[in-house]
């Protein structure tokens, strides 16, 4: 340790055998007791707490009445072992204490808003707004703590392999992520804006064709977006582009980066699952798949079920999927079967069927619909995804949307996943790859690309991209793949177009015009010209990676000053108003 702090150790330091050692401590007052005869402060710092006692305090006694709760003093004194009476074995520095000869307050604090280390736990906009008291109460601390050791480890891992760390601008320019860009203002160029990145995707596709070689960055990105647990209007990506890379090349390093990170096996590889088997078993192209459950696709067991409102989403372009929970698991109340028709409503269902197996009789819902033979069939599909069919409930999603019932089917399984206690405790990750590469908006007419435009065709799906046959299109798959984690995508990425006519066809099919792809892109487009290298990449969003280890469920424990639901920062009261002189500066015509 450097010479030239103030204190001699710190406040989670000293130990038996420090004892009649001379030190300094510095920190925070936690805790004063005042026991007539006998005084004794917690003094606290970021590594942990020291008791200080004033038994030996020849000085005055009043400066304890000005060490008010959460002041900063400085002490000077014996370290002396606790009486066996007085040990404190929850605290690391319990079986000692510091004889206080000499006490300084370096700064009085008057009354905090709250106390952070208090019994009572503050309203977490009331924690947002006082952020640097909320650190003091030491859970943030190891957060912050376990984000910076983990980002050393992505560094030391990646610049190993030959990655270069390279900076990007954030005045920029649009980049396409899928979001609404922030747009700063030029004071310069009158109505002129940069945009901050949504993340540095051309930018760093620009850094393969100037020969980079193998890039990564720990970088900022911004997307104006709703904002849910898991997203904040700014967050750090760990972003990553290998020129001559093919996906396989990514798997490898998103292994390796899981491995230095994650507490996980030496051998740990990625088990890959297709996007198209992803929906099919789960609904969901990021499963959690800590747990089974799996999805059924039974549409056709129903096309002549006397149950009708089966049979007419069978008999026309819906799907049912169905999923079973074993008795020995959960015997389902008819209040909570009901209560899934809430669960699946914001989802666009309508209602969770169900029927019961006891024994061999079923019962409940809708058991008089079926037959021996879709009972028969059902229980064979379940053996098929390694489930064991028996005693149990049945549940069945239908809708004439496929996609809706995928993603009520979803809602349930997760909802079941959670209040049943399927959990655990480890991380389950998954490679999910070859998603779709465009998506077709009916009420637009047109098709938006599902990563970004610069993502390649799989090689075998060309000739489909290359039809233009929308048809084709629709099926055409990605060379695109996602890392989740316990039901979170962490990250993503694809093997990237290098051939600027493919890029053009691309732009093409995504229906830009000339003109908006050069007043957006051109500068790119003519980059791929002057002889580009194949290229792939990925980006991990690190607030996830930092909240998965951590094992909390909000992306705001892991970010030193996080903006809320509504992106507001609540200490600073960003975003605020711009002053007279900005809003006549930027050329503003506000009313
Ligand atoms: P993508 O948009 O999938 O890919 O983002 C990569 C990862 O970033 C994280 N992430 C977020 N984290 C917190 N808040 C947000 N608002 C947010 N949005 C995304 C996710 C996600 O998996 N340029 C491409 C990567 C590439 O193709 O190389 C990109 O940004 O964990």
């Amino acid at each position: 340790m450097l010479s030239g702090l103030m204190r001699t150790h710190h406040c989670g330091e000293l130990r038996k055998e420090n004892v009649n050692q001379k030190v300094i401590l510095c920190g925070w007052v936690n805790k004063y007791r005042n026991l007539g005869a006998l005084h004794f402060i917690d003094l606290r710092d970021k590594f942990g707490l020291t008791q200080l006692s004033f038994e030996e305090f020849k000085g005055d006694f009043s400066v304890l009445k000005e060490c008010s709760l959460e002041s900063v003093i400085l002490v000077e004194g014996e370290v002396r072992e606790r009486p066996e009476t007085a040990r404190n074995k929850d605290m690391g520095t319990g079986e000692v204490e510091l004889m206080v000869a000499r006490l300084e307050i370096l700064s009085k604090a008057e009354p905090v808003p709250f106390l952070p280390t208090g019994k009572v736990d503050a309203t977490e906009d009331l924690r947002l707004k006082y952020r640097y008291l909320d650190f003091r109460g030491g859970r943030l601390q190891k957060m912050l703590s376990l984000r910076s050791e983990t980002m050393q480890k992505i560094r030391a891992r990646l610049v190993e392999e030959g990655f270069c760390e390279i900076e990007t601008p954030i005045l920029y320019k649009s980049t396409p992520e899928g979001a609404r860009d922030y747009v700063v203002p030029s004071r310069i160029h009158k109505h002129k804006v940069y945009a901050l990145p949504q993340s540095p995707q051309t930018l760093k596709q620009l850094l393969m064709i100037g020969g980079a070689d193998k890039y990564f960055q720990l970088c900022r990105c911004f997307r104006d977006e709703d904002l849910r647990a898991d997203r904040q209007p700014e967050f750090t990506q760990v972003d990553m582009e290998i020129s001559f890379a093919t996906s396989s090349y990514v798997k490898n390093v998103a292994e390796t980066l899981i491995k230095a990170i994650f507490p996980v096996a030496s051998d740990f590889t990625l088990p890959s699952l297709e996007y198209k088997d992803a929906i099919r078993l789960y609904g969901s192209d990021k499963p959690d798949t800590r747990f089974g459950l799996k999805h059924l696709i039974v549409t056709d067991l129903f096309k002549d079920s006397s149950f009708s409102t089966f049979s007419a989403v069978a008999q026309g372009k819906g799907m049912i999927k169905a999923l079973f929970v074993p008795a020995d698991l959960k015997t389902f109340s008819r209040k909570e079967t009901d209560a899934l028709t809430e669960l699946i409503k914001p989802f666009g269902g309508k209602g969770v069927a169900f029927f019961k197996k006891e024994g061999e009789a079923l019962s409940a819902g809708i058991s008089k619909f079926i037959t021996p033979e879709v009972l028969a069939e059902l229980e064979k599909r379940l053996q098929a995804n390694d489930e064991k069919p028996g005693e149990g409930t049945w549940f069945f999603v239908a809708d004439s949307s496929e996609m809706i019932a995928h993603d009520c089917l979803d809602a349930v399984r997760r909802h079941f996943g959670k209040t049943l206690n399927l959990l655990g405790e480890g991380h389950s990750f998954l490679w999910v790859h070859s998603f779709p590469l465009l998506e077709y908006d009916e009420k637009e007419g047109r098709f938006y690309a599902k990563h970004h435009p610069f993502t390649s065709p799989l090689p075998e799906d060309r000739e489909a991209f290359f039809s233009g046959d929308p048809e084709k299109l629709r099926y055409c798959r990605a060379d695109a793949y996602d890392v989740v984690c316990n039901g979170y995508e962490i990250g993503g990425g694809s093997v990237r177009i290098f051939n600027n006519k493919v890029q053009e066809c691309m732009f093409e099919v995504l229906g830009m015009h000339k003109e908006e792809i050069d007043s957006q892109f051109g500068f790119f487009v003519e980059a791929l010209k002057y002889g580009t290298p194949p290229h792939a990449g990925m980006a991990f969003g690190l607030d996830r990676l930092i909240m998965l280890i951590a094992g909390t469920e909000n992306i705001r424990d892991v970010i030193a000053f996080p903006k809320t639901t509504s992106a507001m920062d609540l200490m600073s009261e960003a975003p605020s108003s711009p002053s007279a002189a900005q809003i006549k500066e930027l050329h503003f015509n506000w009313s």
